[in-house]
């Protein structure tokens, strides 16, 4: 399903440490290596705080990696700075959770739009009305928003107006931080079935981060759940309701009234608090909400294993010494 010549970006042992104090660090991503396809969907999923928007930073370009590189097409570009950054930012582009915060408040719908554009000195002056027009209606709104200011338009009509802006370059990778988090449950829908269709049309490569697996589950061709800056498990979304083997991504699953709103299912929350990122325990970092910690998860972090054909988990019960079929 991932095949080698549709790897677009590949993030290889990003590390992010922020310096607090003289003797503080917070380590906010660590040693995180995920790829995106062309044509594929890769939700990154964890609570807040876990380090997603951090990794999305530092492999779209925005932050630097404390450690580790990012490959695009296989040029390594960790190090771009300058005109060469500007110019690989055009084919990766990100979407935040309010996209009407990011808009100015005297540009109109059509001006935020072609922004972009005229950044890259692709479009005339007297072209903008009509490429405007044509973005709105790819995003699935009347030509007449153009002349609209954002705070004319409801969360859902601005997250597509976002959309639009992102899709001005013709980006080959679309990033979309937290963008349904703060709308209603049946607009987040629309919203997600309009990516589906981009990408169907496009064959964009969409990162898809939220905290909310029940959602990204629906749709994402792989899923990588984050725990305290670690990737703790990365899977197929179609099988992380069958499969997911991660005590955490386990715990996250029963957490979530599902779809099918199934009450017979046992909810297990999660009695201890996450720790500190600034205190983040030896061994493995979920052990002290895990009920099924042992002596070894206290001493050793365990690694990221392949456990079956495109399915990792970072769990002491799962790496390769460990494996059991039965579990
Ligand atoms: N610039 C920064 N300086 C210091 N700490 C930061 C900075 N940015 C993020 N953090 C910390 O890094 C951790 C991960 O943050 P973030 O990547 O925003 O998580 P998420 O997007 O999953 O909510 C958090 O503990 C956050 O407080
Ligand atoms: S390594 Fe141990 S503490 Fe960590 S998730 Fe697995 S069983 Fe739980
Ligand atoms: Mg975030």
């Amino acid at each position: 399903m991932f095949e080698p010549d549709d790897l677009i970006i590949e993030a290889r042992h990003l590390t992010k440490s922020y310096q607090l104090s003289r003797h503080r660090f917070l380590t906010a991503c660590d040693d995180v290596s995920l790829n995106f396809y062309k044509n594929r969907t890769l939700g990154i999923v964890g609570e807040s705080g876990c380090g997603k928007s951090t990794f999305i930073r530092m492999a779209v370009g925005l932050e630097k990696p404390t450690s580790g590189e990012i490959l695009f097409h296989g040029k390594n570009i960790t190090e771009r700075k300058g005109e060469e950054l500007r110019l690989s930012r055009r084919n990766i582009q990100m979407i935040f959770q309010d996209p009407g915060e990011a808009f100015h408040p005297r540009m109109k719908v059509k001006e935020i739009i072609c922004e972009p554009l005229i950044n890259f000195n692709l479009i005339k002056k007297n072209e903008i009305d009509s490429k405007a027009r044509e973005l709105l209606e790819m995003v699935e709104l009347p030509g007449s928003f153009a002349e609209r200011y954002a705070h004319d338009m409801s969360g859902g009509q601005r997250q597509r107006v976002g959309i639009a802006r992102a899709l001005a370059l013709e980006p080959e990778v679309i990033i979309c931080d937290e963008i349904t988090s703060a709308l209603d449950v049946s607009v987040q829908q629309t919203i997600v079935e309009l990516l589906l269709d981009l990408q169907k049309r496009k064959q964009i490569s969409i990162g898809f981060i939220s905290h909310d697996l029940a959602l990204v589950q629906q749709f994402a061709h792989q899923i990588a759940v984050m725990y305290l800056g670690n990737v703790v498990e990365i899977l197929s979304g179609k099988e992380v309701g069958t499969k997911a083997r991660h005590p955490y991504t386990q715990a996250l699953l029963n957490s979530i009234f599902d779809l099918n709103m199934d009450f017979s299912k046992e909810i297990v929350s999660m009695e201890s608090e996450i720790p500190s990122p600034l205190n983040i325990p030896d061994g493995c970092p979920f052990q002290n909400r895990c009920i099924h910690c042992m002596d070894i998860c206290r001493a050793e972090k365990p690694g990221l294993w392949e456990i079956e054909p495109d399915h990792l988990a970072a769990c002491h019960q799962f790496n390769r010494f460990n494996y059991r079929e039965d579990k």
